[in-house]
């Protein structure tokens, strides 16, 4: 044996993770399309539907079947929870209060953790201020409407205000510079970015108390981007894939995740809204509360909540103070 060899050092331990190629009927343009459409490893395959697979990966059922059969195999079984374990985590949900009572009760009881909470609506709705006022709320301890938590802020538009911040936070008795501090605030330059430092906030999650992250436009890179007719598609996947990876991420550190998205005129609409929120179903279905926000006599503005799963359809009234969010 050559001498080199001998003087080697150590192989690394055999890393166990398995690649979505390494997968019984995945090639490498099958492994693409499912990443594309957010299933980035093997147990978010093992608990897809095999239609959903199929329509991912552009393949038929039976085939998607064995994917999803073989990708079961492989994941790491332990990481299965039982509906003991899940309610156990249900049971950790929290709420972060938005400082106006009656948004607070449209959401029942302030906004959730493991959750999406999109807030649509035109501009100068409120959206950005909501996204600022729960920066701070998240920071007050839990009997005070917040989670001793810390916040991440992907900020797309260059809409982040420290100012603004401060007088929040002064007005809930927060130290404006430690609250300032428990702000983590990133400029995201394009989508692929904006994508990354999701990943990016994981990393600080691990070290940090995140509670919230928010995203501030969820959609208007993907909008400038992606903008012919055949873009759609693949928009499309990469808002699903980004959306996936918030949820997740909603999920592992129990925050709250929080996003706003423009409105689009509907030439189509003669009667009712003439606006829609952009991205259509995939962000309609990924986010778990949608908020649709619309301006009223100022200071005043009005929250509607649409297609909630567990809660009914209502509105409330709240303000944009000097101070805040409030009733
Ligand atoms: P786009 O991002 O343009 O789509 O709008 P948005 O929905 O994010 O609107 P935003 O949250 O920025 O709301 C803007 C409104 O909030 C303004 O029209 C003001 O009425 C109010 N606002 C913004 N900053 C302040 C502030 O410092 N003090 C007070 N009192 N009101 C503010
Ligand atoms: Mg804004």
């Amino acid at each position: 044996m050559p001498a080199k060899a001998a003087t080697r050092p150590a192989e690394p331990e055999p890393k166990k993770e398995i690649a979505l190629e390494d997968l019984d009927g995945v090639g490498p343009t099958t492994a693409q399309k499912l990443r594309d459409a957010g299933f980035t490893d093997l147990m978010e395959l093992a608990v897809a539907s095999p239609g959903d697979v199929a329509e991912a990966a552009e393949i038929g059922t039976q085939i998607a079947q064995h994917i999803i059969a073989s990708a079961r195999r492989e994941a790491d079984v332990g990481s299965f929870e039982s509906g003991v374990t899940v309610l156990e985590r249900r049971k950790k949900l929290g709420r972060i209060t938005t400082y106006a009572k009656s948004l607070d009760e449209l959401l029942g009881g302030g906004v959730e953790t493991q959750a999406i909470t999109e807030f649509a609506g035109e501009f100068g709705s409120g959206k950005t201020q909501i996204a600022h006022q729960l920066a701070v709320s998240v920071q007050l301890p839990v009997d005070q409407g917040g989670l001793s938590g810390e916040t991440v802020y992907i900020d797309t538009e260059s809409t982040f205000r420290p100012e603004r911040i401060v007088s929040m936070a002064t007005a809930v008795g927060l130290d404006p510079d430690v609250a300032l501090g428990h702000i983590h605030v990133a400029r995201a330059f394009n989508s692929s970015h904006q994508m990354l430092l999701v990943a990016k906030a994981q990393e600080l999650a691990r070290v940090k108390p995140i509670r919230v992250i928010v995203v501030d436009s969820l959609t208007a890179h993907f909008r400038s981007e992606y903008a012919g007719r055949a873009e759609l598609a693949p928009r499309q996947q990469h808002l699903n894939k980004h959306l996936h990876e918030l949820l997740r991420f909603a999920d592992m550190y129990n925050a709250s995740v929080i996003v706003t998205n423009q409105v689009s005129a509907r030439p189509d609409i003669m009667f009712g809204d003439p606006t829609r929120p952009i991205g259509g179903n995939i962000v309609a279905h990924a986010s778990t509360y949608r908020i649709y926000l619309r301006k009223s006599k100022p200071p005043r503005r009005i929250a509607r909540l649409i297609d909630s799963p567990n809660l009914p359809e209502g509105e409330a009234v709240f303000s944009v103070t000097p101070d805040g969010i409030r009733e």
